[in-house]
């Protein structure tokens, strides 16, 4: 925390007035911290935590108005240029870029935790083979806690460290282990000769009579979409994983804590939620009506992969999607396919229209995301698993940055709106 000269706010209330003091971290608004009100009497009221900083943090910033987001500094848009979804990885648990060493060693340990136990499988067929895969990635990266019995001590750095390694490396394996499920194909072991998106596409699209050649395009992109869900400071399911841990459970129940807050169209559920709105727009003549329908205030129905509660501009990492699924659907050849021409017409009538200029509602990292997942045959309900899986460093690095230091258990207060005590009243009497 940067010294701000003793800077103090004054807050009077019923003629008294409480000093709060001012902290200033190194980028962003300066907070009052309000801790001491509660010895005052008082708690202070912001429902979905929209004025409030909920801990320190040195791992990630965003300026929404101005449409930046920063890793440990690095732009985002500098690190999807130039680096690696591992590397943006390192970065993000240990707080510098990696040496080439230091990056080949976490490479290999990455690989080499890639496989996941075999008794694993059996938990798979407990569910029913149409469940949904978020469904399953909650209840599988849940169960990983009954496996690793030797790094569940939180208090050693080494055995976080451990486990951090397993999640970012088991991820993608499980994730393609809930397709496959679903399909009812074999179960693809990792190989370890394939980079992290290389070989997260050959186990969801390999099967043991036919390699899955990867196209090096697609490998590129699958690994920028990682890349750019690595993390994004306090959002709703990385302040899940906090929440969670902050009570000393387990990582990788906070990690199922977090994939389940992921799941709401509202989060991490929107990239799904955008193609499926594509399919219920139908045809390029029904977008007026829903553009119409959106604005509405008595409908109900948002433009999926549009508006975010931080950037008021466009998102940064939008801009980077948007480019990499120009270069899948051309080399795909599907530049014309239809769902991206209503994509592509739902996005200029949203900029130009007023009520979405005013509201500065700009498209989403989930609005391109879906369409170049679909391109690359990716079926809807694995778009979010894929968020997930990209989040998962984000998740390990905020959880490990707060179990680490001195933190206090969450436990948010309330405005109490429910009757006032009354006395119990017998069956025949009420
Ligand atoms: N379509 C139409 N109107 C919208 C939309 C939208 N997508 N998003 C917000 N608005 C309107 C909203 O009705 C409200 O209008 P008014 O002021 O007249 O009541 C105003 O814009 C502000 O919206 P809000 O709901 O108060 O803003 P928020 O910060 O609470 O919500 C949001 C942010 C992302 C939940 C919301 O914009 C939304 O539901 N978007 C669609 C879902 C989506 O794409 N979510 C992915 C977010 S990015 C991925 C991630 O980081 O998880």
């Amino acid at each position: 925390m940067a010294d701000n000269g003793g800077k103090k706010a004054q807050l009077t209330i019923d003629g008294k007035t409480v000093d709060l003091p001012v902290m200033s971290g190194t980028l962003g608004p300066d907070v009052i911290d309000v801790g001491k009100l509660t010895g005052e009497g008082y708690f202070t009221y912001d429902p979905g935590f929209v004025s409030t900083a909920s801990c320190e943090s040195a791992i990630t910033y965003i300026d929404g108005g101005a449409g930046v987001l920063l890793h440990r500094g690095y732009p985002i848009d500098q690190l999807a240029e130039h680096s690696n979804y591992l590397e943006l990885c390192y970065l993000l648990l240990n707080g510098e870029l990696p040496s080439q060493d230091e990056y080949a060693v976490f490479a290999d340990t990455i690989k080499r935790h890639t496989m996941v136990h075999e008794q694993l499988v059996h938990l798979f067929r407990g569910f029913r083979r149409d469940a949904h895969p978020m469904a399953i990635m909650c209840g599988v990266t849940g169960a990983l806690s009954a496996f690793y019995h030797d790094s569940m001590d939180i208090a050693d750095e080494t055995q976080r460290r451990i486990t951090a390694h397993r999640l970012i490396a088991k991820m993608p394996t499980l994730a393609a282990m809930s397709y496959k499920y679903a399909l009812g194909q074999p179960f693809m072991y990792p190989r370890n000769d394939l980079d992290y998106a290389e070989n997260f596409l050959h186990m969801m699209f390999g099967t043991p009579c036919e390699d899955y050649e990867v196209n090096p395009v697609i490998a590129k992109a699958m690994d920028r979409i990682f890349l750019l869900h690595a993390d994004h400071e306090q959002n709703a399911s990385t302040s899940t994983v906090r929440l969670a841990g902050s009570t000393g459970a387990n990582p990788y129940a906070c990690i199922a804590a977090g994939i389940a807050a992921l799941w709401g169209p509202a989060h991490g559920g929107a990239n799904e939620a955008v193609l499926n709105m594509l399919d219920e727009i139908g045809d390029e003549k029904n977008i007026d009506k829903y553009v119409k329908k959106a604005k509405d205030k008595d409908d109900p129905f948002r433009i999926m992969g549009f508006g975010h509660r931080v950037y008021k501009n466009y998102d940064p990492r939008a801009k980077v999607m948007q480019e990499t699924c120009r270069e899948v659907l051309e080399e795909l050849g599907t530049e014309d396919s239809p769902v991206l021409r209503m994509a592509q017409r739902l996005e200029k009538i949203a900029l130009e229209d007023e009520y979405f200029v005013e509201k500065k509602l700009y498209p989403n990292v989930d609005f391109y995301s879906g369409i170049i997942l679909k391109a690359i045959g990716i079926p809807t309900e694995m778009f979010t698993v894929i968020f997930a899986t990209g989040r998962t460093p984000g998740w390990i690095a905020h959880w490990n940055e707060m179990i680490s230091g001195s933190y206090k258990i969450g436990r948010p207060r309330q405005l109490y709106t429910g009757p006032q005590q009354r006395d119990y009243v017998p069956f025949g009497k009420r």
